[in-house]
């Protein structure tokens, strides 16, 4: 502070330097990999813009809005399918600093566009500003009034006494025409520290500057309350509740209004009203910080963050062709903003069957009918709270954690941030229970319940999931030893040598915890189906199935044997169990855990050997489950994904006797493909297309992103079938992103899945989860000769330039350092001891 009242000419110049320099040149000399850049966040994302600080029991922030006078109806807060909205999401965003959402609200008649960034200074320091602007839509009445209602609440009261919320409102005008010139709400508690919430009036010579219009601020009112347990999630009720309550009283119009009434309390409501376009900040200061944050300092912060996302997206997805295009790139930013800006913090308790019964072995016939008697006999117990960082699936229908879905989600994010893609898989890991258990599904609080039916809720510690953390793990081995190029955000886990060998050991710890655990747990028997050359061992079984279902392998109602049956062995789940032991092999290495190597290197042999042995089906000519049936070893083959396993988890090298025959499969017509990407399941199952409908034909594209991805290695390998491997993989791959493509621009949003039968998106809504695995699909090179040819001269010209560019701003950014060294020697040292000590 006194720095910079002393010297804020220089200040300002070398700050403004050195951010240009740190986004333009390289993110290297960023906080990017500091804790306080994630600190706080959108991390409500079954909000339509929710923010909360990454600490439990603390703030709660939320946006609501609604066309003034229509209550109940059309008043916005959660995510929702049925709101009827035109569109809404993030078209640019970055975890580490923030981003803008656009919001069409056909029913109120409004777009509204939700700019957030933060401001991060060392390790406990986090200021951040958000910026609302709203437009009419064309069809409004020239006097469309809009309701915007902001809530802070602090969790932590009553009961903590070193907490605080108070609110303080300043108002100016005659006594004709009074108005809130500004509002100010001031916030403590033990871990976040001292902070002011400030929201100024919306005129400011800055806006009128930027816009043709000035915003007509027509009324505000401010109630505090009081809430008790856990409603604080509740705020579109009580904010109803508050209007309803006004019912009744005399003047008709202020019923639109919740009373002006602020005070002591733990709950804080701001309603602003607006006429026609209009646009406020929310700004919050950390007293920490050495500035407070200021609408000049948002719009700067807002600038820079936005200008450095389109290049930061380019070089990291930047789509080849024939993706190369305005179009796609757009469609590619906003896929992948929205997975980032699905990053939810989530704290509470969670419900867990820990009876451990006899009957959830599944050993006995009639399994499935026995373990339903045994789940409503037994009373789950309440576990926690936990709290967990993850992406979700969709804002609106799954707005909470899903072990496989985030996996897929992860391999986007790992390419961009790698930090923040180990923080998420940390934070995963830290959920698994002695035994090696992690629960699938991640329900925490009753505001993540309220989402899911009863029958859902509970968790069971003997259900398994597909394991797909291992895949992150895998990759961030593969960075480290050179294999794979990394050119995201700059992250001491790659470049700290201590933070490296730290992690390596704590992860290889908890996975083969898991990997026990798995192999224990999901054991299957392989002996009662006496095949001679099978590896007695290396069989394996979901539990948890039931008739038509199978949730655990997370492909719900793909078809298995029928009846299930306990001598059933299930193909994609050796196949993960090959993924886990590949992974910990390649960890075992690189801890230097020599002794471990040998033995996963059995395990794999085996799994291999009975991939061949016991599932593959000569007379179909596909990898199946298999089960005892009528007292012989016979096959359950649906055609479909499950088959696909071995394939797409790399056991079939180039040379491998049943690619091709895999290849057939997946090409043809009849079976698999179609001209919008890989089906689930083919038409020549008695299974396509019924029940549910879920994984018995539509196309899926965290499956198709497998399946490309294994393509193209093999298309990059010598072979007989490189060719033939390298045609599909253009082919699919340009299927693949067109249909995702073609419906967005269509609808606006991604989905779940694609129709089978003309492609077009179905189920789930702005599914933003492992459908934006098409950004990196983009991003794969196209491999037609010539322009793989056009395309290596071009990334060679490219590299080139980013050399010099690079050089030149090294020697730049080492001026700029020892000059900002000289100006901050107290706080860098400072700075220096908070992140050793960390
Ligand atoms: C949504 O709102 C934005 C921002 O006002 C606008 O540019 C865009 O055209 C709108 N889109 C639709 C589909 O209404
Ligand atoms: C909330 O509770 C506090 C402490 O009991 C009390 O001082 C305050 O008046 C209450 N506020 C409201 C709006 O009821
Ligand atoms: C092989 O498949 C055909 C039909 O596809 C079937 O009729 C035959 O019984 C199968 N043979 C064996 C040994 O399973
Ligand atoms: C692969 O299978 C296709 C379709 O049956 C066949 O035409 C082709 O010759 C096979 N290729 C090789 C290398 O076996």
């Amino acid at each position: 502070m006194e720095l910079k009242l002393e010297m804020p000419f220089l200040t300002a110049f070398v700050c403004a330097f050195l951010i240009q320099l740190t986004t333009s040149v390289a993110s290297a000399y960023t906080l990017a990999t500091n804790n306080a850049s994630l600190l706080w966040g959108p991390y409500r994302p079954n909000l339509y813009l929710g923010i909360r600080p990454r600490v439990p029991e603390s703030l709660l922030l939320g946006l609501m809005w609604g066309k003034l006078g229509e209550g109940e109806q059309n008043l916005r807060h959660t995510c929702e399918q049925n709101d009827g909205l035109a569109g809404y999401g993030w078209t640019a965003y970055d975890t580490r600093h923030g981003g803008t959402q656009t919001i069409n609200d056909t029913r109120n008649m409004v777009d509204l566009t939700t700019e957030f960034v933060k401001l991060y200074e060392g390790q406990s320091a986090g200021n951040w500003g958000l910026r609302i602007r709203g437009t009419p839509r064309k069809d409004a009445p020239d006097d469309l009034k809009t309701s915007m209602v902001f809530y802070v609440a602090m969790e932590a009261m009553p009961g903590c006494e070193s907490c605080q919320l108070d609110i303080s409102v300043v108002r100016k005008g005659q006594d004709h025409e009074p108005y809130v010139e500004s509002v100010d709400i001031h916030t403590k508690h033990p871990i976040l520290g001292v902070g002011t919430i400030h929201i100024p009036h919306s005129k400011s010579l800055e806006r009128q500057e930027r816009f043709s219009y000035t915003t007509k601020h027509v009324d505000t009112a401010v109630k505090t309350m009081n809430v008790t347990g856990d409603r604080f999630w509740q705020a579109k009720q009580l904010f109803l509740d508050l209007l309803k309550n006004r019912e009744g009283e005399e003047n008709g119009t202020r019923k639109t209004m919740i009373p002006d009434e602020p005070g002591n309390g733990n709950v804080h409501f701001v309603q602003l009203v607006f006429q026609g376009s209009f646009e406020f900040d929310i700004l919050y200061s950390s007293h920490a910080a050495t500035r407070r944050m200021t609408p000049i300092e948002l719009s700067d912060e807002l600038e820079r963050t936005l200008n450095s996302f389109k290049p930061q997206f380019a070089s990291v997805f930047g789509p080849k062709v024939p993706f190369n295009r305005d179009s796609h790139i757009q469609f590619g930013q906003s896929l992948f903003s929205n997975l980032l800006g699905g990053l939810g913090y989530f704290y509470g308790d969670t419900k867990v069957d820990e009876s451990h019964a006899p009957e959830y072995e599944e050993t006995v016939p009639e399994f499935w009918e026995k373990a339903a008697k045994a789940r409503q006999r037994n009373k789950p117990q309440t576990k926690g709270p936990y709290e967990l960082l993850t992406h979700v699936p969709s804002r609106s229908v799954f707005p909470r954690g899903f072990l496989w879905d985030e996996g897929f989600h992860l391999l986007p994010v790992l390419d961009w941030d790698i930090g923040l893609a180990l923080k998420v898989v940390q934070s995963w890991l830290a959920l698994m229970d002695a035994d090696g258990w992690i629960a699938r599904e991640q329900i925490l609080g009753s505001e993540a319940r309220s989402k899911v039916p009863d029958e859902f809720q509970v968790q069971y510690p003997h259900i398994a999931n597909p394991p797909t953390l291992f895949l992150i793990v895998s990759r961030y081995l593969d960075i480290l030893s050179g294999e794979k190029k990394y050119i995201g955000h700059d992250s001491v886990y790659i470049s700290d040598a201590e933070v490296r060998k730290r992690t390596l050991l704590e992860l290889y710890a908890k996975l083969r915890r898991h990997y026990e655990w798995f192999r224990k747990t999901q054991f299957g028997d392989v002996e009662t189906h006496s095949i001679p050359m099978a590896s007695q061992g290396e069989g394996y079984r979901w539990r948890g199935r039931q008739k038509q279902y199978n949730y655990a392998s997370g492909l719900d109602d793909f078809p298995r044997a029928e009846p299930p049956d306990i001598s059933e062995l299930h193909v994609d789940a050796l196949c993960w169990v090959g993924v886990m032991a590949e992974t910990l092999e390649k960890l075992a290495k690189a801890t230097a855990i020599n002794q471990d190597v040998i033995e996963y290197q059995k395990h794999y042999k085996g799994i291999a050997q009975n991939l061949e042995v016991v599932h593959w089906s000569k007379n179909r000519s596909m990898y199946c489950d298999t089960r005892i049936w009528e007292s012989a070893h016979t096959y359950t083959c649906p055609p479909g994904y499950v088959s696909l396993f071995p394939f797409m988890t790399g056991f079939l090298g180039p040379t491998h006797p049943n690619l091709n025959a895999t290849l057939n499969l997946i090409y043809d017509p009849e079976e698999l493909w179609t001209p919008h990407g890989v089906r689930s399941l083919s038409p020549t199952s008695t299974r396509y297309g019924t029940g549910d409908n879920y994984w018995r034909g539509p196309i899926w594209i965290n499956i198709n992103y497998m399946i490309i991805e294994r393509l193209l290695d093999l298309a990059t390998k010598p072979g007989p079938l490189q060719e033939r491997c390298r045609q599909i993989y253009k082919e699919l791959r340009r299927n693949v992103v067109e249909t995702v493509h073609k419906s967005w621009l269509e609808t606006g949003y991604a989905w779940e899945q694609y129709g089978p039968h003309g492609g077009h998106g179905q189920r789930t809504q702005h599914f933003t989860g492992w459908t934006a695995l098409v950004v990196k699909i983009m991003a794969f090179p196209d491999l037609e000769p010539e322009e793989r040819f056009s395309g290596k001269i071009e990334s060679m010209m490219e590299e080139a330039k980013d050399h010099q560019r690079f050089s030149a701003g090294a020697v730049m950014v080492a001026f700029m350092l020892v000059v900002f060294f000289c100006v901050y020697r107290r706080r860098f040292a400072r700075l220096w001891r908070a992140i050793r000590y960390r």
